[in-house]
């Protein structure tokens, strides 16, 4: 059960409505339509969804049933084809718009990059070309390890015309989570750089790879490596090739393919309840109707703008909101490589106002940074070509909401804060900009076609005001297809809280206008400066150390990241607690995971506190990391005295 009080956040209670100006332009400006279109999307799901099928994609054989639901398994127009690739880029060619910007690209080093329309696509077939004279076919799969820069989405939308499943590893993720994830995909081909920048220092990227690669993965036949920072980096022959040779042997005429609706686009892996991180399927035209219209709406999207998400292309967020809805949509990407205070901390306003930035999505977690890092590295900059803000990742706090809507959209830009996960693959509830007044904190309403609820324990719908778990009661044709290779575990984790309906893993609450407030994660997931990290996943990362009998890894709460890492070990008994050793398991954990996982802190404890049947009470080390007083029940703890040694631990 989840352990966690729900309470509101908000101190904020203005409401900022769109402004007219903003409304007579909006791709959707008018409450009436919103309201309309909403009821039809829920009352009649399957006229709405064919709709807007037919006309936000280009199908190659028009679709005639539209959803197919044997909960939890959805087919979204299954009979239909298409190319998802082909609907990023194909069929813009031959309109305006195929000799605009489809990607403008800023290397932390201040390299300019710009690939129109035909450039993009013009790179994408001569990279398809190269995957399939490596032999890849429909089906494959092909890791993508890579900085933010074109070639990773080229590499994705190569994967996309072929029928290759992508699988994006974030840049952060260590050669171990590289291991992992490849070998249980079974990943034939690994696309590398040599590197990334990232804070002026180079990121070896191909030398993870090769750490990856040597610790007993047999899948990968070939290495693609892109050359990015020209560091050393060690070829192996036969397996390895640089990109450039490959694109300087390949044609670049590429007729795509059609594939059905549902063959799979991508695996993503994402961290969940146990140790072993998730791998979301997606598929390809649910997927894409989804971030499509997701896109158009609720960033007013269209072919005039210079959008920016922030986001890395190793999350969904990158996925869904770089790469396939903007350009499904036509829109102009722009995408930097590094870090947003290198060299300085103006480094994001500098590029909004040299590259005319017109739409601008990030997470709190950087919101706050900016504001931490103060007022004046902003107020150097117009950013008069902004019209519309984003955030995504965790709960934005009012405060950090308020600073955004005052210091970066100069109170003129409406904010949408966008609710969604991996699993929806397209944002769920969020403000439309052009309808929906915002409240500073809450992500506002559904989008069309979904359905929120909050349920208590019992499967009721819990009042207005007062908080419950989040589910989503209907089908949405962007909703994850399975858990890949692990259907047994899509069907638990997220269709049996409450049977036959989705569970979101997070609290939330309504308010007394239908707004929706999300709390957090309720289940054993962390979120990390917008980044999910799975508590069991860094405690069997603690106990495979060699001096470590126990963990218990809990979230703190933490005014810039959301949650820090806390966590409480119990050491060998012939191992002595030191800071040393404290500086070693951090290590260990960014090591074995990832540097976004390295935890904020380690405190030993003599035992760990456990119920009679030997199951951890987190609530109790939650509220000892926050250093509040331990409340609620503590006698069923077979040990009492064990509260009493931990809050004395350090
Ligand atoms: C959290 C990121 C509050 C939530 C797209 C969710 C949010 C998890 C918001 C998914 C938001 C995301 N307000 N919480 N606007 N957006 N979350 O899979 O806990 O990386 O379950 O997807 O982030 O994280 P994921």
């Amino acid at each position: 059960m989840p352990d966690q009080t729900i309470t509101s956040v908000s101190r904020e209670s203005r409401v900022f409505k769109p402004s007219a100006e903003f409304k007579a332009q909006a791709n959707l400006g008018s409450e009436v339509t919103y309201k309309r279109l909403y009821k039809e999307s829920v009352n009649s799901p399957e006229k709405f969804w064919a709709k807007q099928a037919n006309e936000l994609l280009e199908w190659r054989k028009p679709f005639k049933k539209v959803l197919n639901w044997k909960v939890p398994h959805a087919k979204w127009f299954a009979d239909g084809t298409l190319n998802v690739s082909e609907n990023c880029l194909d069929r813009h060619l031959g309109t305006p718009l195929e000799n605009k910007a489809a990607i403008i690209f800023e290397g932390e080093p201040g390299d300019i990059q710009t690939l129109t329309y035909k450039q993009l696509h013009r790179e994408v077939c001569k990279f398809a070309n190269g995957l399939q004279s490596l032999g890849m076919k429909k089906g494959d799969r092909a890791a993508i390890y890579m900085p933010m820069v074109p070639e990773a989405a080229i590499a994705m939308l190569a994967c996309a015309r072929i029928g290759v499943i992508h699988t994006v590893i974030f840049g952060g993720y260590s050669a171990e989570s590289i291991k992992d994830r490849v070998n249980d995909c079974e990943a034939k081909l690994v696309i590398t750089s040599d590197g990334g920048w990232r804070r002026g220092k180079i990121i070896e990227l191909k030398a993870t790879v090769d750490a990856a690669l040597k610790k007993g993965v047999k899948c990968v036949e070939h290495v693609i490596v892109h050359q990015r920072t020209s560091n050393k980096v060690t070829m192996k022959k036969k397996r390895d090739i640089w990109w450039h040779d490959l694109m300087a042997d390949s044609s670049s005429e590429h007729k795509a393919k059609a594939f059905a609706a549902e063959n799979p686009l991508f695996v993503l892996y994402t961290s969940g309840s146990t140790g072993k991180p998730k791998g979301v399927l997606h598929t390809s035209a649910g997927y894409l109707l989804g971030t499509t219209i997701t896109s158009k709406y609720v960033f007013d999207l269209k072919e005039t703008d210079i959008y920016w998400c922030t986001a890395d292309i190793g999350w969904i967020t990158g996925h869904s909101y770089v790469v396939y809805g903007p350009l499904s949509n036509g829109a102009t990407v722009l995408m930097y490589e590094g870090a947003p205070n290198h060299p300085e901390p103006d480094r994001f306003w500098d590029i909004i106002d040299r590259h005319g930035v017109t739409i601008f999505y990030t997470a709190p977690t950087a919101i706050r940074a900016f504001m931490r890092w103060g007022d004046d590295y902003v107020k150097k900059y117009s950013l008069k070509s902004l019209r519309l803000l984003g955030s995504v990742g965790e709960p934005i706090n009012p405060e950090a909401w308020m600073w955004y809507h005052r210091m970066i959209g100069k109170k003129r830009c409406p904010i949408v804060d966008t609710w969604w996960q991996t699993e929806t693959g397209a944002i769920m509830v969020t403000p439309l900009p052009g309808v929906t007044p915002a409240k500073p904190g809450s992500c506002a309403v559904p989008f069309f076609g979904v359905v929120p609820k909050i349920l208590d324990e019992t499967g009721q719908e819990v009042p207005k005001g007062e908080g419950g778990r989040l589910f989503l009661t209907q089908a949405w044709p962007s909703m994850l297809r399975t858990l890949w290779g692990d259907d047994d575990r899509f069907k638990k984790q997220y269709w049996s809280e409450i049977k036959g309906i989705y569970f979101a893993g997070d609290g939330a609450r309504f308010d007394e206008d239908g707004y929706l407030w999300v709390v957090g994660r309720i289940d054993d997931v962390l979120n990390v400066s917008g980044h999910r990290i799975g508590t069991a996943e860094v405690e069997s990362v603690l106990v495979a150390h060699p001096k470590v009998a126990e963990a218990a890894v809990v979230g703190r709460p933490d005014d810039l990241k959301g949650s820090a890492l806390v966590c409480f070990v119990t050491l060998k008994s012939d191992k002595a607690a030191s800071d040393d050793l404290k500086q070693a398991l951090r290590v260990h954990v960014a090591k074995e995971i990832g540097a976004f996982a390295r935890p904020d802190s380690i405190r030993f404890a003599p035992a760990l506190p456990k119920t009679r049947s030997g199951k951890i009470m987190r609530r109790i080390l939650k509220d000892i990391a926050a250093g509040v007083e331990v409340k609620g029940d503590i006698t069923t703890l077979e040990d009492i005295k064990v509260v009493a040694a931990l809050q004395a631990s350090d």
